[in-house]
């Protein structure tokens, strides 16, 4: 009688225990350790730079150049004046190549005061609109790259110029390839050769790591650029 009541008690403060720990590793793994980014696709091509503690403070950063009224300034004014014609030559020559038309429906991601849309829709592909952490009316709407805020297959086309942004470029490439259409084209400059700037999360050195992350599209081209510090334009197809 005692044996055969110990033996069901022993087993029952074991599973307790047991179960115990698991809640708290679950809530250990679950809870604490996404504050911690993940760099699991750090590459020799792509690497995501350090210091990064948590999503917050990334995004904080982010915003802190985002909303820098001197850079604010300088792009609406100088800046304005001086990029949308250089956007509207790259937009009109990736019209000639049949990979963007007037009827396109079209996202610039990250782009700030919205000079590429502003350029893409002075080129005729009025159905335009840029996304940012913060927004700027009418051309640019509220957005964050990790997460679009659009239903899937949404876009025609898709351009940015702030992939070294990205802190999760798995993630940045994966909403582009969700939100666009199928045979949607998505037209990325990057930086290769030169180092983007101190809000850059990640480095990219070849093109080996985007083609990798494209799970779902064709490359259509690898070419140089001169674009404003980036020197290498990608585009890529969907299937
Ligand atoms: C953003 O800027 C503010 C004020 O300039 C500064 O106090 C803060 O530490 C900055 N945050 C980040 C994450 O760089
Ligand atoms: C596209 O729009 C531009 C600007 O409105 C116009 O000049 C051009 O002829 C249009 N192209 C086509 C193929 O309709």
């Amino acid at each position: 009688m005692n044996i055969t009541l110990q033996k069901p008690l022993i087993l029952r403060c074991f599973l307790i225990s047991f179960f115990l720990s698991l809640t708290f590793f679950y809530l250990f793994l679950h809870l604490l350790s996404p504050q911690q980014p993940r760099h699991s696709i750090t590459t020799k091509d792509l690497r995501i730079r350090p210091g990064y503690t948590s999503y917050d403070t990334y995004i904080q950063r982010q915003l802190n150049k985002t909303l820098n009224p001197k850079l604010r300034k300088i792009w609406t004014t100088c800046d304005w004046n001086r990029k949308i014609p250089v956007f509207a030559r790259f937009f009109e020559d990736l019209k000639d190549k049949n990979l963007l038309h007037n009827a396109s429906k079209a996202l610039c991601i990250g782009a700030r005061v919205g000079q590429e849309v502003e350029a893409l829709r002075r080129i005729g592909v009025t159905d335009s609109v840029g996304m940012d952490l913060v927004p700027y009316p009418p051309l640019v709407v509220k957005g964050d790259f990790h997460n679009q805020p659009f239903r899937g297959g949404t876009f025609d086309f898709e351009f940015s110029n702030v992939f070294d942004h990205a802190l999760y470029p798995e993630r940045f490439v994966g909403e582009i390839e969700r939100t666009l259409k199928p045979n949607g084209v998505c037209v990325l400059h990057v930086a290769l050769s030169t180092r983007a700037d101190k809000y850059s999360a990640n480095d990219l050195y070849t093109v080996k790591p985007l083609v990798a992350l494209f799970k779902n599209s064709v490359l259509v081209h690898v070419r140089p650029v001169d674009g404003f510090g980036l020197d290498t334009e990608v585009a890529f197809r969907k299937k």
